[in-house]
C-alpha cells in the first residue's frame, strides 16, 4: 500500500508532489510527507499524522523553497504507528542528507537493524524503512556513487518494496527501485516523474514506462536509465495512458463513490466495446496468448481474486459453468497460495484484480504459473504488474477507480467475466451459435439497464439514510444474487461500519434464520419471476420464513414482479435482463445502501478508516 511520488524537473516541484499524492491518496491515509532539494540548497522534509491536508497545512505553516527535484509519500501503517515519526519520507546518515519513502515491508528489517544499532547509528522512527535510509547514506560514504550505493542496499532488503531516495549532495537525481511493489515512471519533456501508478503523474504526461521486478531507475530531468539490480541495462517498452486526469477527479460529485457509481454504465458499455459482434461472436483478441488448443485443454478453471472482486468471481463461476461446462472453482488468493492446491498445466487461473498489484493475487498466479498453469488476468489498469505476469489479459474499462470501497470495477469485472463465459462456451461449442447470439444482445443492452437503475434509485436512498441506526443488516440470494448478497454486506463494514452479513437464501434455515429477530433488516435479492430456473419461489418462500419471525424485508426485485410486493415492506424495481446478467442491475442500489448509510453517519466514504484500496503486502 502507500503512494509514491517522485519528480525532477522544471515545474513547481511541490505542486506536482502534491497533485500527485491527492491522487494516490486512496493507496493509504494515515500520514503523507515530502522531501525537496532546493537548487545549490539543503534537503528539506515536511511531514505530517493524518490526511494529506493536514501536510498541507504544516506546509502553509512552514512553507517550503522552491525546488526541482522531490519526493512524496502517503501511507499504510504497517511498521509503527500511524505518528509523525514514523510518516515518510526518513532521512539516512550522520548529517541526514539523504531522504528516502518506501512502500512495501522489510522482512529482514531486525538483522539489519541490529547490524547499524551496532555501530551506533540512532533511530528516529519505529519503520522498516528507516533502516534503509541509513544503510544508502552509510553506504554512499564508502563508495561514493550514489547508484552503486543504492543497488548494494536494495540487494540486501528482503520483501516487498518500492524505494524512492534523494540525496543532498546528488541534486539532480532520484533513484528508484521495486520488488514486489508497483513503480511507473512518467516521461515528459525536460522532465520525469515517478509514481505507484500512473495516477500520481496523468495530469502531466500520458507517456509512461511500467518497471520491471528487480529493477533500478536512476531518474534525471533529461533522461531515464534503468538498470537490474545486478547493473545490466534494461531496454524500457513505452505505453501510453488512456485515461486522462479528468476521469480521477471528483467532477463536482460529493464524494469519488458516488460518481464511480455514476460511472457505472459507461463502465460497462466501455468494458464491452468492441468484444461482441453482431452475429454472436465474442472477439478477446487479448486472450492471443492463449491458443485454440491450449482453451480446448482447460480441464479446470480457478479464479483467484479478494475483496469485492472475489465476489466478481462467484458470480463468473455459474456464467463460465453453465456456457462453457468447465468446472469452475473460486478462491480467495491468500488461502489458495498456502495449501499446497492442485493446479496442473491445464488448469486455468483466472486471476481478477481493480488494481492488478494485489499482492495475495500476485502471489497466487506466480505459484500457478511455477506449477504450469495458464494465467488469464482480468484486470483495470494498464502496465500494472498482474497483467505483466499473465499469459494474456482482458481489461475491464472502468477507467480509474479512487475510492477504496469498489463498485465500477465490480461491474466492470463481472461483464468481463460473462464475456468470458460466453467466449469459452463458443470455444467448446456448448453453446449455439443462435443462443450466443441471443445472449450477446441481452448483454448489449446491460449499459442502458444500468442507466435506468442509477436514474431510479430515490428509494435506496431513503432507505439507506433510514437505517442509519441499524446495528447489524443482512443480506440473502441465491445462485448469482448470493454473491451479490455477500457483496452488499462488504460494503456496509467497509463504509459504515456495522454488523453485516450475506447468506444463500437456502442457508437460511441451516443456521442463520436463528439471527432473525423483530425488526431485524434484511435485503433480499430477489431472481427473476419470468425465469423457470431461477428459483423464485423459493426465495418468496424464504422471505415468508424470515418475516413470520420479525424480519423487515426490503427485496430488489425485477420490474413486473406481481409477487414480491405482498412479502416486502419495500421494493426496489431493477429493469428487466437476462437472469444470469442482472448481479450487474442488482449490486447498484447496495452501493447507493452504502454510501448513503455511511454518509449519514457522517463518516468519509471514500477513505474508510483502517482500509486502503491497493492492498501490496500479504
Ligand atoms: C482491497 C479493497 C477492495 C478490493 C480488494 C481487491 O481490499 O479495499 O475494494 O476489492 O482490495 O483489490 P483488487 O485491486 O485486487 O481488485
Amino acid at each position: 500500500m502507500c503512494g509514491i511520488v517522485g519528480y525532477v524537473g522544471p515545474k513547481s516541484t511541490l505542486d506536482v508532489l502534491l497533485g500527485g499524492l491527492r491522487r494516490l491518496e486512496y493507496r493509504g491515509y494515515d500520514s503523507a510527507g515530502v522531501s525537496i532539494i532546493a537548487p545549490g540548497g539543503q534537503l528539506e522534509t515536511r511531514k505530517k499524522a493524518g490526511k494529506l491536508d493536514n501536510l498541507i497545512a504544516e506546509i502553509t505553516n512552514h512553507p517550503l523553497p522552491i525546488a526541482n527535484i522531490g519526493i512524496g509519500h502517503t501511507r499504510w501503517a504497517t511498521h509503527g504507528a500511524p505518528t509523525d515519526g514514523n510518516a515518510h519520507p526518513h532521512l539516512g546518515g550522520p548529517t541526514s542528507k539523504l531522504s528516502l519513502i518506501h512502500n512495501g515491508i522489510i522482512e529482514n528489517f531486525g538483522e539489519l537493524k541490529a547490524e547499524l544499532a551496532a555501530i551506533g547509528t540512532k533511530f528516529a522512527s519505529e519503520t522498516d524503512s528507516e533502516v534503509a535510509a541509513h544503510l544508502i547514506a552509510r553506504e554512499f560514504e564508502t563508495t561514493g556513487d550514489l547508484p552503486i550505493a543504492f543497488a548494494n542496499v536494495v540487494k540486501r532488503l528482503h520483501g516487498a518494496f518500492t524505494i524512492l531516495v534523494i540525496h543532498e549532495d546528488q541534486p539532480d537525481v532520484v533513484l528508484a527501485a521495486r520488488r514486489n511493489a508497483p513503480l511507473v515512471i512518467g516521461l515528459g519533456d525536460g522532465e520525469n516523474f515517478l509514481g505507484s501508478d500512473v495516477a500520481a503523474f496523468v495530469e502531466h504526461t500520458k507517456r509512461a514506462i511500467a518497471v520491471g521486478q528487480d529493477e533500478i531507475v536512476i531518474l534525471r530531468a533529461g533522461s531515464v536509465e534503468i538498470r537490474t539490480f545486478d547493473g545490466t541495462p534494461v531496454t524500457p517498452v513505452e505505453f501510453t495512458v488512456d485515461w486522462d486526469a479528468s476521469a480521477a477527479s471528483k467532477g463536482g460529485w460529493s464524494s469519488f463513490m458516488a460518481k464511480e457509481i455514476a460511472d457505472q454504465p459507461q463502465a460497462v458499455a466501455d468494458t464491452l466495446m468492441g468484444r461482441l459482434g453482431s452475429d454472436g461472436s465474442v472477439r478477446l483478441s487479448e486472450i492471443d496468448g492463449l491458443s485454440a488448443q491450449d482453451i480446448k485443454d482447460i480441464d479446470r478453471i480457478i479464479m483467484v481474486a479478494c475483496g469485492t472482486a472475489s465476489y466478481a468471481c462467484d458470480v463468473a463461476k455459474y456464467a463460465i459453468e453453465k456456457y462453457s461446462r468447465i468446472p469452475v472453482q473460486v478462491e480467495l488468493s491468500h488461502e489458495f497460495r498456502y495449501r499446497d492446491p492442485i493446479v496442473t498445466k491445464n488448469t486455468l487461473i483466472v486471476a481478477v484484480s481493480q488494481s492488478g498489484e494485489t499482492m495475495d493475487t500476485l502471489m497466487a498466479t506466480r505459484y500457478a504459473k511455477e506449477q504450469g498453469a495458464k494465467v488469464l488476468a482480468i484486470c483495470n489498469t494498464q502496465g500494472a504488474t498482474l497483467a505483466r505476469e499473465s499469459d494474456a489479459v482482458i481489461y475491464t474499462h472502468a477507467g480509474p477507480e479512487v475510492a477504496v470501497a469498489s463498485t465500477k470495477a465490480l461491474t466492470a469485472q463481472i461483464t468481463a467475466g460473462f464475456l468470458l463465459a460466453l467466449f469459452l462456451g463458443a470455444g467448446r461449442e456448448k453453446v449455439s451459435t443462435t443462443e450466443l447470439r441471443r445472449l450477446g444482445h441481452e448483454l448489449l443492452k446491460m449499459p442502458a439497464h444500468v442507466t435506468e437503475v442509477i436514474e431510479n434509485l430515490d428509494l435506496a436512498r431513503k432507505l439507506g439514510k433510514e437505517m442509519a441506526n441499524a446495528k447489524s443488516v443482512l443480506f440473502l440470494g441465491r445462485n448469482v444474487g448470493f454473491p451479490i448478497a455477500m457483496e452488499g454486506a462488504l460494503k456496509l463494514k467497509e463504509l459504515a461500519y456495522i454488523h453485516a452479513e450475506g447468506f444463500a437464501a437456502g442457508e437460511l434455515k441451516h443456521g442463520p434464520i436463528a439471527l432473525i429477530e423483530e425488526g431485524q433488516p434484511v435485503i433480499v435479492i430477489v431472481p427473476s419471476q419470468r425465469d423457470e430456473d431461477s428459483l423464485h419461489p423459493k426465495v418468496i418462500s424464504n422471505i415468508q420464513e424470515i418475516r413470520a419471525r420479525g424480519a423487515k424485508v426490503i427485496a430488489i426485485a425485477e420490474e413486473g414482479d406481481n409477487q414480491v410486493a405482498d412479502y416486502a415492506e419495500h421494493v426496489i424495481f431493477v429493469p428487466q435482463s437476462e437472469s444470469m446478467f442482472a448481479p450487474i442491475l442488482t449490486v447498484i442500489p447496495l452501493q447507493i445502501f452504502a454510501l448513503e448509510l455511511s454518509t449519514a453517519k457522517g463518516l468519509d466514504v471514500d477513505q474508510p478508516r483502517n482500509l486502503a484500496k491497493s492492498v501490496t503486502v500479504e
